[in-house]
């Protein structure tokens, strides 16, 4: 028979319901909220209820695309943490409820070690994944930039994180400043790509070891687009794409210089990437051709599974399945747990 799990995720502003049978990814529906773009960040209350409104619909949605029946589900997984504490809450008692309500167990999975294996994911008719221990995970997203170093599937470690800003938030704080939409990763990337990278320079930091910072070329952007304004109030529209293209070459210069150093560190040469930022074509582009100049093996996940998903949650949860490990009803959500 076959092991379907129901992945539930809500931890910040997508509601989102996978069910994966026997490691194939069925279905993976994603309502993202459109109503924080207009506030330019995501408002944590407004959050929750939509998780509330979006819950049962996303979840009946999930289980008819993947043509199966609550009585088909082996175990519930869903996203306990990090996040927004009241988005947590919303899928966390959706879980129980049901796992109590169909007599199934119920499986916790941190929502990082979900963007850790999203390149593992498969659809139908795809060969398994042939997993290749250890290897390096660049997990850039809007709340962390991370480099991991993965053992096996459930053992991990952490050997470099920013100490203030992540990568996607300097991508969304400066597309704000230009007045772009939010999130604004995706708007700098689009516009990068009539733009000359090398126009202009904000300053690289120097932080020590595996570390990141990405506070300073915020802040540096800000005052060089002030300074730039001042001479010329049509300087962003007159340099958009250029202004994109610069600071997008110069944020992924910053993750892949790390990146390169971990390489030397470690000896690891088995690369992915994962997190919401990992859908960047440049980044895509330059990790794909540094890895086929130095006889990396790169892992990109499909740019589906880049962002928020539930389908990551429900494969975590298909190996804690297979290893036995569930959890009980008592499990509560916690908004700062780390890997
Ligand atoms: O993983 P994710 O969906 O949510 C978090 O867990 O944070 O990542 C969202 C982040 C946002 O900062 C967004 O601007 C960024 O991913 N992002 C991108 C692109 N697509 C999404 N950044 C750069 N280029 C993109 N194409
Ligand atoms: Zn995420």
């Amino acid at each position: 028979m076959s092991i379907c799990i129901l992945g539930i995720e809500s931890s910040c502003d997508d509601t989102s319901a996978s069910i994966l049978c026997d490691g194939i990814v069925l279905s993976n529906v994603i309502n993202t909220q459109i109503i924080h773009s207009k506030y330019g960040g995501v408002v944590p209350e407004l959050a929750s209820r939509a998780h509330q409104q979006n819950i049962i619909p996303v979840v009946a949605e999930a289980l008819s695309k993947a043509n199966k029946k609550l009585s088909d589900i082996s175990a519930i997984s869903f996203t306990k943490g990090p996040g927004l504490l009241g988005s947590l809450l919303v899928g966390s008692s959706f879980a129980k409820a049901l796992s109590v309500a169909i007599s199934k167990p119920l499986i916790g999975v941190n929502h990082l070690h979900g963007h850790i294996f999203t390149h593992f994911l498969r659809n139908q008719n795809e060969l398994e994944f042939e997993a290749k221990f250890p290897f390096l995970c660049l997990l850039v997203s809007g709340g962390h930039t991370q480099i991991i170093r993965v053992n096996n599937y459930t053992d991990f470690e952490v050997i470099g994180t920013t100490i203030d800003d992540a990568a996607g938030e300097a991508f969304d704080k400066c597309a704000k400043v230009l007045g772009l939409g939010y999130p604004g990763g995706v708007d700098i990337d689009n516009l990068s790509k009539d733009g000359n990278s090398d126009r202009f320079k904000f300053g690289k930091p120097k932080i020590a070891g595996l570390d990141y910072s990405f506070s300073g070329i915020k802040t540096s952007f800000l005052y060089f687009l002030r300074d730039h304004i001042r001479q010329n109030k049509d300087f962003v529209q007159d340099n958009l794409s250029d202004l994109c293209a610069s600071l997008q070459s110069e944020i992924i210069e910053i993750l892949i210089d790390k990146l390169i150093k971990a390489v030397k560190m470690t000896g690891i040469t088995e690369i992915s990437v994962s997190g919401g930022v990992s859908a960047n074509s440049c980044l895509r582009s330059k990790l794909s051709e540094i890895g086929e100049a130095n006889d990396w093996n790169i892992y990109l996940p499909e740019k589906r599974f880049t962002t928020d998903n539930a389908a990551m949650v429900a494969l975590i949860g298909y190996y804690y399945y297979l290893d036995g490990k569930t959890d009980s009803l008592d499990i509560s959500p916690q908004a700062r747990i780390v890997l």
